[in-house]
């Protein structure tokens, strides 16, 4: 709540440590995308994200966080997020959300992608992949939104008016701060509220992370404690990305050009730090 969060503004020089970290998130999900074809198990999947963490000297943030026990957090079809990898492998036409989270030297990375898994025979679900792009292009609205002086819910406000009447918001899961800690203040939700918020300034890091559904967005959780569902077991997309803002403007720190491409497309100009 406004005045009650206390944030944790990063200066240049912490930027530039975070936005190592994230580049190894960026590495992780990466390999993972590769390695993402019908037959491969969540476990395996799980490895390979690991196998880039601890390579580049990071550690992944998820295991054993809160109890935890995976590097990935792995989400097929009516799962949201939070999924644990496991012996389940991946079928044609999966829609699969991929979360991964790394800290380096201190500081922490965080971001996810969706993508369907070929169909062996005919095309890729519309609806499902037009799920997956709204999502995506939902997170870059987000992103778009982060504008010094203007407040925080501009974000979660650009994120519902790019999703429309489309899809279903996920309510109840968000984005939030993050830095030496991988959840810090503030919360950001990917919806328009009364309360706008803190004003945004430079040194904000935050994860944007909307959570999108084919059906009612309604959620319950499985009883292995942590994967979140639809209720009404219709399909989910979720995208993130860790995002510093800095005083020339956005630096997207778990994507590998920095966010220049997909910002430069929505009219804003990202603002890579040098070195
Ligand atoms: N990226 C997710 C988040 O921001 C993943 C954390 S889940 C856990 O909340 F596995 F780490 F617990
Ligand atoms: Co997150």
């Amino acid at each position: 709540m406004r005045g009650r969060e206390r944030i944790q503004y990063k200066t240049a020089d912490q930027i530039r440590l975070m936005r190592r970290a994230g580049l190894v998130v960026a590495d992780a999900l990466d390999a993972v995308r590769a390695a993402l074809h019908a037959g491969v198990t969540t476990k395996q999947l799980d490895a390979v994200a690991e196998d880039v963490i601890r390579s580049a000297g990071a550690v992944p943030s998820f295991l054993g966080y809160q109890g935890y026990p995976a590097t990935l957090c792995i989400s097929v079809n009516e799962e949201i997020v939070h999924g644990i990898p496991g012996s389940r492998s991946i079928a044609p036409g999966d829609v699969v959300s991929v979360d991964c989270g790394a800290i380096l030297h201190g500081w922490h990375g965080d971001a996810a992608f969706t993508a369907i898994v070929p169909p062996a025979q005919g095309s890729v679900d519309e609806r499902a992949a037009e799920l997956v792009e709204v999502t995506r292009g939902s997170m870059w609205a987000g992103i778009a939104a982060m504008v010094e002086g203007e407040r925080l819910n501009a974000v979660g406000a650009a994120v519902e008016d790019h999703v429309g009447d489309r899809f279903g918001i996920v309510e109840g899961y968000g984005g939030h701060g993050i830095g030496t800690q991988m959840h810090q203040d503030p919360h950001v939700l990917n919806y328009r509220t009364r309360d706008r918020g803190p004003r945004m300034k430079a040194g904000l890091c935050i994860a944007i992370e909307p959570m999108l559904t084919a059906g009612d967005p309604g959620t319950r959780v499985l009883a292995d404690d942590w994967t979140v569902v639809t209720r009404d077991g219709s399909r989910a997309a979720h995208w993130e990305h860790t995002i510093a803002l800095t005083e020339g403007g956005p630096w997207v720190l778990t994507a590998r050009d920095g966010g220049v491409e997909e910002l430069a497309a929505l009219g804003v100009r990202a603002n890579p730090l040098a070195d």
